[in-house]
């Protein structure tokens, strides 16, 4: 498949069937993304690759700390600024709509929209979760080569058929997650990926999200 396939193709899934996926499967994606450019060649991101056990361990920390009332273990994991202006928070308020319409969830049905943002910390079912790190020392120079990999990640899976969700709604619970992979203090977790076969009957995967035109996100000049 070619990159404009996949790229079209690629979307985020948030239902996927059970259907497992092997770790030679993840194995190739991860040394395909590993291709990808990063500043000085540092490649500075580390992946934690979760299934069966591993994966049910970290869903069942978290589930606890849920049920105990908390919303996160650490504070600094903020993803967006506190004040978002004109165009992003249209486009952000946008996506919720886009993902509450699909579930027929009422915009003031708060627990109900509570309740599809923990099925975040399910990995949605996924029977795999990749869990994305970076050393703390890291800049924001890091960041982009992060993305960078966590991109190429996705385009890799898609090409054999998977199915992936950014998550960044892991990046709160950090410190749970870090005692639960045994992940080292200099390591920061910086997103969550969901990953798996996609259970394409669920209404939440039967919806597109549009993008912005070329004239809003570019301009031209000397032509
Ligand atoms: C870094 C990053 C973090 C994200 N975190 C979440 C998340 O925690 N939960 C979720 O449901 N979607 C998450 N998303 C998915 C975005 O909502 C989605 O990419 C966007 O709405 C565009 O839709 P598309 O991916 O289907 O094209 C994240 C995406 C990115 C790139």
């Amino acid at each position: 498949m070619g990159i404009k396939e996949l790229l079209q193709q690629r979307r985020s899934i948030r239902a996927f069937s059970d259907q497992p996926v092997s770790q030679s499967k993840i194995e190739a994606i991860l040394l395909e993304a590993g291709l990808s450019a990063s500043g000085g060649n540092l490649q500075p991101w580390k992946v934690y690759v979760l299934a069966g056990q591993a994966r049910q361990g970290l869903i069942d920390a978290v589930a606890s700390k849920l049920a105990q009332g908390l919303t996160q273990d650490n504070t600094d994991a903020e993803t967006y600024p506190a004040r978002l202006k004109e165009p992003y928070r249209t486009r952000r308020y946008d996506c919720g709509m886009a993902l509450y319409d699909a579930l027929g969830i009422d915009r003031k049905d708060r627990p109900a929209r509570q309740r599809q943002w923990e099925a975040n910390l399910t990995f949605f079912g996924a029977p795999v979760g990749l869990m994305f790190t970076m050393d703390r020392l890291m800049g924001k120079a890091q960041y982009l080569d992060l993305g960078i990999f966590f991109q190429t990640v996705m385009l890799s899976a898609q090409e054999r058929g998977l199915s992936t969700c950014a998550q960044r709604s892991w990046a709160p619970w950090g410190q749970t997650i870090s005692e639960q992979l045994n992940i080292a203090d200099d390591e920061q977790v910086i997103v969550g990926m969901a990953l798996g076969y996609a259970d394409t009957t669920d209404a939440v995967n039967q919806y597109e999200m549009g993008r912005a035109g070329l004239d809003e996100i570019a301009s031209f000049d000397g032509f």
